[in-house]
């Protein structure tokens, strides 16, 4: 392509070292969607007539459907998929093919391509989120009964419903959407038209390559065109917290499948067996995702790292960008899709989370509440409870088993009705504030979240 300037061959070395067709030929589709576009343009400025652009975009077409056919051959000598489909569509239409590049770079190709990209992956992590919410959404309402103790640091806490602590997750992967939602903005803008990094004197009409497109917007800066990677590096963010989220979950799901706390019964197509331990079924899935969220954010810090030295405009490191970007894309989409399988496949053993949460040591902040309702401070009851609880561990016996004056030994407060608030349905309906987890609360919430994944489908 730059045989003009050069007297020998680029070293087949150097060619190995620095194609990028193995992996971004996957772009190819949107390198010919932006190239018959920018051949609008060039119509519009009088650069091709009808004939040509329409030569251009029937060549173009037989490309998309040789590759698609795995019939096109891409070779490393041609570097990457921007020169590997010019050179074809030359080979095939002589010279309005040699005409195509007119006023363009692959500076400014290849920040197009990967914009458009990147807006239909977010669109497809945005759907494979929703589905997640929804097989999460349908768990709690399946078990709208079940209740599990609540956890902090990992030391049985408060009693919760399972389908409060399911909607948890709901919360996590609405604020993903929202970031993708967000971040799809910024990479919604059409760079097309900055050239290598000052436009051309051979002047375009930009506009008119956004509508083809579906571009609201038109980059500014040429230079910042040419060179801004933040879409890619958010998008690698939201992606990575995403994948924390999906690790967390993963976590829980793992704790939960053990025979220690045995809440959950993954299925058999959801696990895998041991080659050595014939009774084992091993949560596989979730050790994956957790595992492989450290790739995701390794993605992000590797182009954080790339970017974060570059001179302006272009440098070749940015070819650097594709690799990660396209391994994050690929990973979450998978463990969204795989997670979203597994979770509706997932039995909820009501008995075994009963049992935890059956623990009285659960409802001792019930009864400090209970004693500041009688009027003790706070911090008083609280060292009360202490003290009965230490009690009830050197008596082994449960709260429910002391009598009325062992607890007035502690605190002259405590009345009859004190047993009262040692009822597991008590406590939770007594939950009530905005957020917390009373039955009716989460009712409303499953409401609200079968009314929202309902409405809003698409991004
Ligand atoms: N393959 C290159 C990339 O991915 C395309 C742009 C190359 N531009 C250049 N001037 N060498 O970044």
């Amino acid at each position: 392509m730059w045989k003009g300037r050069f007297q020998t061959e680029t070293s087949n070395l150097v060619q190995r070292y620095g194609e990028s067709i193995s992996y971004d030929w996957r772009l190819y589709a949107y390198d010919i969607e932006g190239s018959i576009a920018h051949a609008a343009a060039l119509v519009d400025a009088g650069i091709l007539t009808k004939a040509e652009e329409k030569a251009i975009i029937r060549g173009l077409r037989e490309i998309k459907r040789e590759i698609e056919a795995g019939e096109f051959r891409f070779k490393t000598s041609l570097e990457d998929v921007h020169m590997n489909i010019e050179r074809a569509l030359t080979e095939k239409i002589g010279a309005p093919g040699a005409k195509l590049h007119t006023a363009r770079s692959r500076n400014d190709q290849v920040a197009l391509d990967i914009r458009l990209y990147c807006r239909a992956e977010s669109q497809a992590i945005f759907q494979r989120l929703t589905t997640l919410q929804n097989a999460l959404l349908t768990l709690a309402i399946n078990h709208p009964e079940a209740v599990v103790p609540g956890y902090t640091h990992l030391q049985r806490g408060q009693p919760v419903l399972f389908a409060h602590h399911l909607l948890a997750y709901l919360e996590m992967l609405e604020r993903d959407k929202q970031r993708i939602r967000d971040c799809y903005q910024r990479i919604n803008v059409m760079p097309l038209g900055s050239g290598a990094l000052a436009g051309s004197t051979i002047v375009l009409n930009r506009k008119i390559v956004a509508e083809k497109l579906g571009f609201p917007a038109l980059t500014q800066n040429s230079m910042d065109a040419v060179s801004d990677r933040d879409f890619v590096a958010e998008l690698l963010f939201v992606i990575a917290m995403a994948g924390v989220h999906l690790s967390r979950l993963s976590e829980d799901v793992i704790l939960w499948a053990t025979a220690e706390f045995g809440f959950i019964e993954l299925s058999d197509a959801h696990t895998t067996g041991s080659s050595l331990m014939p009774q084992k079924k091993n949560p596989d899935v979730a050790e994956l995702t957790r595992g492989k969220t450290g790739r995701l954010i390794g993605n992000l810090v590797s182009l954080l790292t790339t970017i974060k030295g570059l001179p302006m405009t272009y440098n070749r490191d940015l070819q650097e960008d594709k690799e990660p970007l396209f391994d994050s894309i690929d990973q979450i989409k998978l463990a969204l899709e795989v997670f979203a399988e597994m979770m509706a496949a997932a039995k909820i053993r009501e008995n075994r989370t009963l049992e935890a949460t059956s623990d009285p040591f659960l409802l001792a902040t019930d009864l400090a509440d209970y004693l500041v309702l009688k009027g003790v401070p706070f911090r008083d009851a609280h060292e009360v409870m202490g003290k009965l609880t230490a009690y009830s561990l050197t008596e082994k016996r449960n709260f429910p088993d002391l009598t009325l004056e062992e607890y007035k030994q502690f605190s002259r407060a405590f009345e009859p009705d004190l047993f009262k608030v040692l009822d597991l349905k008590t406590a939770l309906k007594a939950r009530k504030a905005i957020g917390a987890p009373s039955p009716a609360n989460v009712g409303s919430q499953i409401t609200r979240w079968q009314k929202r994944l309902h409405a809003a489908s698409a991004m």
